[in-house]
C-alpha cells in the first residue's frame, strides 16, 4: 500500500501514513447533488438560500453572499485549528475524517470555510457543499452529506439599532483587548460580551432558524431548543423538530467565539453561526426512508422531483421494494491485531469499496476469544439490497467472497 502520491481532480497529492481516503469516497466528489437541478437535495438548498436572501435586505439587494461551490479538499488548519478545535480532539481521528495526507482532508463539515470568508472580509454568507465523516452504514448514515452553514455578523450600530447607548463588548475587555484572555467558563456568554448582547443575538439567532423550519414545514412543526458544546461557538444549541414520534436533532448553532473573529479581521463584530444537515431535513420533508436513494440516478427517483415548482408539496412513492439478503463473515485476527485495536470503520470502507451501493448495512454480531489458543474473532453481517432490483444469491455469494478476499489482504485476517 506504498503509492507515493494520488490524483484528485487533476491534482497530484503527497500519501503519507495518514492517507485513508478509498477510491470510492473520491468517486463522490464531483456528484455535486446540491447543485443538481431537479435534484430533492438541490430544492431545498434553493429554499434555504431564498429564505436567507428575503430576510434580509439592505437597499433591496440580498445582504447574504452564498458559496456553494467551494473545493472540499481542505487542510487541518481550516477544518479543526482555525475553529479553535484543539490538538487532541476526537473529530480529528483518522477513524472518523477522510485524509487525503497528514495535512490535507476532505472538509467534515461546511464551518471549515467560515475563517477565510471572513479573512476576505465577509461578514454575512452562506457556505454550502458536501461534507466527508467516516461513519457506519445504515439507511440514516452515509460517509457523504451535505451541510449549509452561516455567519451573521453585526456591529454595534446595528445590532443596537433600537437601544443606543448598549455595548457589545464588556468595558474590561476593551480597555485591555490586546492581553484580555477570552473565557467560555460562564455558560450564559463569552467573558468578552455584554450579557445584553449575547442574549439579542441568541434571540435573533433562534428567530431566524424557527422561520426557517416554519418555512419548511409549515408552522404547526413542534420544536425545542437543547444547550449544545461547539469548541467554535458558545454559547451553543442544537434544534430538534419533532418527526415520527421522536425528536430529530437538525442543526448546531451558537454565538462565535471572538477569537475566531479576530484572527479573522473583525474585531468590532459579533456573530452568529449554524450548520444544519441538508439530508435529515429533505429526507424528513419529502419521506425518503433511505439516505441512500440521495445518490440514485435511477430515472424512478428522479422524476418524482423534476420540474417541481421549488415549493411543491412532494412525497416521495417508493418505486417498489426488493428483497434484502444477508451473509456472514467471521474471521480470526491475525496476532498483532485485538478486538478493541481493529478498526471496524476501516472494515466498513473496505466492505462499501468492494461492495459498492448494495451494501445496505455492516454490523457487528458477535465477538469471540478462543478459551485455548486465546486467538480473537469477529462476525460481521453484511445486509445486501439493490435499491432497484432483486439480488441473486449467487451474485451476492460472488461479491461476498470477494470482500473476503480483501479483508484476508487488507487486514491479514483468516476467514473461519
Ligand atoms: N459544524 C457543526 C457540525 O458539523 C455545526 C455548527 C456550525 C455548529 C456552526 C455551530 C456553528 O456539527
Amino acid at each position: 500500500k506504498s503509492v507515493a502520491s494520488i490524483r484528485i481532480n487533476n491534482e497530484d497529492y503527497g500519501t503519507d501514513d495518514y492517507t485513508n481516503v478509498t477510491p470510492k469516497i473520491l468517486s463522490y466528489l464531483n456528484r455535486n447533488l446540491h447543485l443538481q437541478k431537479g435534484h430533492p437535495l438541490s430544492l431545498v438548498r434553493q429554499r434555504i438560500v431564498n429564505y436567507f436572501y428575503s430576510s434580509f435586505t439592505h437597499g433591496g439587494n440580498p445582504s447574504f453572499s452564498v458559496y456553494d461551490n467551494l473545493k472540499p479538499i481542505v487542510s487541518t488548519k481550516q477544518n479543526f485549528d482555525d475553529l479553535l478545535i484543539p490538538e487532541d480532539h476526537v473529530s480529528r481521528a483518522k477513524s472518523d475524517c477522510y485524509y487525503v495526507n497528514k495535512s490535507l482532508l476532505l472538509r467534515a463539515h461546511m464551518t471549515a470555510h467560515q475563517s477565510e470568508l471572513l479573512r476576505a472580509g465577509l461578514d454575512n454568507f452562506l457556505m454550502i457543499g458536501d461534507v466527508y465523516r467516516r461513519d457506519e452504514i445504515d439507511s440514516t448514515h452515509f460517509p457523504v452529506f451535505h451541510q449549509v452553514d452561516a455567519v451573521r455578523s453585526q456591529r454595534k450600530e446595528q445590532l443596537f439599532e433600537n437601544h443606543q447607548g448598549l455595548e457589545i463588548f464588556e468595558k474590561h475587555f476593551l480597555d485591555q483587548s490586546q492581553s484580555f484572555k477570552n473565557s467560555i467558563n460562564d455558560p450564559t456568554k463569552q467573558s468578552c460580551h455584554t450579557l445584553e448582547a449575547t442574549k439579542l443575538m441568541e434571540n435573533q439567532l433562534k428567530n431566524h432558524l424557527l422561520g426557517l423550519v416554519k418555512v419548511l414545514f409549515g408552522d404547526n412543526i413542534k420544536h425545542r431548543w437543547v444547550d449544545a458544546y461547539f469548541p467554535f461557538t458558545h454559547p451553543s444549541w442544537e434544534m430538534e423538530i419533532f418527526y415520527e414520534d421522536k425528536w430529530m436533532e437538525v442543526l448546531g448553532c451558537g454565538i462565535v467565539r471572538n477569537e475566531i473573529l479576530m484572527n479573522a479581521g473583525p474585531n468590532n463584530s459579533i456573530a452568529y453561526a449554524f450548520g444544519l444537515g441538508l439530508e435529515r431535513l429533505v429526507m424528513a420533508l419529502y419521506k425518503i426512508p433511505d439516505i441512500r436513494l440521495m445518490w440514485s440516478t435511477d430515472s424512478g427517483f428522479l422524476t418524482q422531483f423534476e420540474n417541481k415548482d421549488i415549493n411543491a408539496d412532494i412525497t416521495y412513492k417508493p418505486v417498489s421494494s426488493y428483497p434484502q439478503c444477508v451473509n456472514d463473515l467471521s474471521f480470526w485476527l491475525p496476532n498483532e491485531l485485538t478486538i478493541d485495536t481493529f478498526m471496524s470503520n476501516d472494515f466498513y470502507d473496505l466492505v462499501r469499496d468492494v461492495g459498492g451501493d448494495i451494501i445496505e448495512q455492516v454490523k457487528l454480531k458477535d465477538k469471540f476469544v478462543h478459551p485455548k489458543t486465546k486467538k480473537q474473532s469477529l462476525c460481521y453481517s453484511i445486509v445486501y439490497r439493490h435499491l432497484e432490483r432483486t439480488l441473486t444469491q449467487a451474485e451476492v455469494n460472488q461479491i461476498h467472497k470477494e470482500i473476503e478476499k480483501a479483508a484476508v489482504q487488507s487486514f491479514g485476517v483468516v476467514i473461519r
